[in-house]
């Protein structure tokens, strides 16, 4: 589409890995390795069409009670992702691309955490797009992380609880700084959100489609993208 707009902040829901292995006669961690070649290759074309941020869903709070097999490959394999975006430190930055590990830090292995800690590090003077990665996330947890901050300001004296804004409730979550998400993709066939951005995405459009997330290309990228340009957001307006 000419002269579309693109979204500052689109989020994905990565949905649909076990189904595609399933139907090769795969086992699921072949599935979640074909969705990580997918996410590399999105999160890509995400900075090239020059969106500012792109938010993945990795993996929920909820996602712990998967198979611990399945867990451990999955663990691999955003090890083996930050051993890659560390050899590729330098080609990434030119790319512009900011990293953050959004989600509940407690509960994930520590080696994970530190190489968490030293991608955002070697990635912050980046300055194209952010690219957050949500690991150990829920929806509910984060605004439980960010009220706990708030409620530990109010018993100091340093707020008053009258003075709590909707602002400052964004600003205390993972995503703080950072725009509301215009659009959000779920993959797969599945219609809804599962704790993903539940607060940030109050005004958000949504696209969904059959397509299992290892064969999410680009071009249907675009597609959600030329769709979002033909819907009427008004915000509550008329
Ligand atoms: C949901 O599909 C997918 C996940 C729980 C994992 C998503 C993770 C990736 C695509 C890997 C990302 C890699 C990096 C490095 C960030 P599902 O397993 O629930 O699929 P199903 O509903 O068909 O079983």
């Amino acid at each position: 589409m000419e002269n579309r707009k693109i979204p500052a902040h689109i989020g994905i829901i990565m949905d649909g890995n076990g189904r595609w292995a399933k139907q090769r006669n795969l086992p699921r961690s072949e599935g979640h390795k074909a969705g990580a070649k997918v996410f590399k290759q999105i999160c890509d074309y995400a900075g090239e069409i020059g969106i500012k941020c792109i938010t993945f869903y990795a993996f929920s709070t909820e996602n712990w009670r998967r198979p611990p097999e399945e867990v451990q490959a999955l663990m691999d394999l955003f090890r083996e992702y930050m051993g890659e975006a560390q050899e590729r430190q330098e080609e990434n930055l030119q790319k512009g691309m900011r990293m953050h590990f959004i989600g509940h830090r407690e509960g994930i292995p520590d080696d994970l955490n530190e190489l968490f800690d030293t991608t955002e590090e070697e990635s912050k003077d980046a300055d194209k797009y952010d690219v957050n990665i949500a690991i150990n996330y829920g929806g509910r947890l984060e605004i439980l992380d960010g009220f706990k901050k708030i409620a530990a300001d109010v018993k100091d004296g340093k707020i008053n609880p009258e003075d709590i804004t909707e602002q400052m409730i964004s600003d205390h979550l993972y995503t703080a700084g950072e725009p509301d998400p215009d659009l959000i993709i779920r993959p797969s066939g599945e219609y809804r959100l599962s704790n993903f951005l539940i607060w940030q995405s109050a005004y958000s459009e949504f696209w969904f489609s059959d397509i299992l997330w290892p064969d999410f290309t680009p071009a249907d990228l675009d597609k959600a993208i030329d769709d979002f340009n033909n819907r009427n957001r008004r915000f509550g307006g008329v």
